[in-house]
């Protein structure tokens, strides 16, 4: 079996239901639930004893012991995170304490746990770490787009922390000879994403009749990759990856904000047009900028795909217009995740106009 963290966010409970809906291999899945932990992602497979949820924090080291010992998974794939950069400019120690703190302990009590392995089990034994492009930093419009050897420049408390992870994850490699795998991928979109990110916001806010709050001049660059994709790019890298590599992982699909906006508001259009008449474009509203805003992230995703043969499955048009219709088709899951602490939140990141 594999022990999956952070299986109850965005990327996570898509891994989840993906991994169930190919294989029969079970799941142990240690979340804390936080705020973007949502067990209605995980509905379709409540009851399934291939699934054994735990609500859980990734620094509690005894909880760890007690799950490594009991489950002797195969591999650990490590999700769990602080994962939104705008409420890391608020409040980073959340960030610290998940990202650094808890990946550390995840470390430790797995290096103890494979440590003691009979040698066939110590042999096969992966855990992969799901890390994130920002960790690179921001790119200029004409350089070229982040290899696996750019160099680490972090720009946000939530890159800063997630790079931090990243370099324990090599250094118990280095040292210790853990076998870990990294991924470092750009910007996911699809089912079950939290709508404080971009495009779930951007949907959700345009059916509600509120504003589209657009980050400074909206041309800020983000490479977007359908989340299903992601998975399976690291089912892959479990699978085939060699130890102790980093492998960039994209959707070759550099957009700049507001053409993503734009075109969210002409699916809309087509599938719910708007009660009032108009296009959903009459709602976009441009707003101060994120400070320290990255200006652009591009993947180069040559290495995943010579090596392992993975390309994504979905094009943007594609991605887009499925992730638009589940939104239409899923508002019960929407009204779900939009209780007290989410509407508190957007009332300090954008005051009470896009909040009401
Ligand atoms: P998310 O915020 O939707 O989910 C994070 C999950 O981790 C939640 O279920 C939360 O309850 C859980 N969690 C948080 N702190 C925890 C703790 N201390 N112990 C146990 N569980 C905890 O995030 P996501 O978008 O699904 O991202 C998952 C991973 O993928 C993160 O590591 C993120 O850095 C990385 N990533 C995300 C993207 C993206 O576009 N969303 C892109 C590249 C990489
Ligand atoms: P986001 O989804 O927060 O992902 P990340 O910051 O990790 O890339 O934001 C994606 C882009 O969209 C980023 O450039 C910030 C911008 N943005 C807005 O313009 N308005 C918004 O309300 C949000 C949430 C993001």
């Amino acid at each position: 079996m594999i022990l999956v963290t952070g299986g109850a966010g965005f990327i996570g409970s898509n891994f989840v239901l993906d991994w169930l809906a190919q294989s029969d291999e079970p799941v142990v899945n240690l979340d804390r639930l936080t705020y973007a932990g949502n067990l209605q992602n995980l509905a379709s497979v409540q009851g399934d004893a291939r699934h054994v949820f735990v609500q859980g924090d990734i620094a509690d080291a005894a909880l760890l012991k007690q799950l490594l010992t009991t489950h002797q998974p195969r591999a650990v794939v490590h999700f769990a995170a602080e994962s939104h950069v705008d409420r890391s400019i608020h409040g980073p120690e959340d960030f610290i304490q998940t990202n650094i703190v808890g990946s550390f302990r995840l470390l430790e009590a797995v290096r103890a746990y494979w440590s003691g392995l009979p040698a066939d089990a110590k042999a096969a034994f992966r855990m992969l770490h799901v890390s994130t492009d920002e960790v690179y930093g921001s790119l200029a419009p004409q350089d070229p787009a982040f290899s696996e050897t750019h160099r680490y420049e972090p720009n946000s408390p939530y890159s800063a922390s997630k790079a931090a992870s990243d370099h324990l994850v090599r250094a118990y490699h280095h040292t210790y000879g853990l076998p870990v795998l990294t991924t470092n991928c750009s910007n996911n979109y699809g089912p079950y994403h939290f709508p404080e990110k971009l495009i779930p916001l951007m949907i959700v806010n345009a059916l509600a009749g509120k504003p589209l709050p657009v980050y400074g001049d909206g041309m800020q660059i983000r490479d977007w990759l359908y989340v299903r994709d992601h998975c399976s790019a690291i089912r892959r890298v479990l699978q085939a990856g060699r130890m102790g590599e980093v492998y960039n992982v994209g959707g070759w699909n550099e957009q700049p904000n507001i053409a993503i906006v734009h075109a969210i508001c002409d699916l809309l259009d087509e599938l719910q047009p708007r009660a009032a008449g108009g296009s959903y474009r009459q709602q976009i509203t441009y707003v101060a900028d994120r400070p320290g805003h990255d200006r652009r992230y591009a993947i180069d995703a040559r290495k995943i795909e010579s090596e392992l043969g993975w390309r994504p499955a979905e094009t943007f048009a594609t991605g887009l217009r499925k992730t638009v219709a589940w939104y239409l088709a899923n508002g019960e899951w929407v009204r779900g995740v939009q209780s007290g602490a989410y509407r508190d939140w957007v009332n300090k990141q954008y005051g009470a106009a896009v909040a009401a």
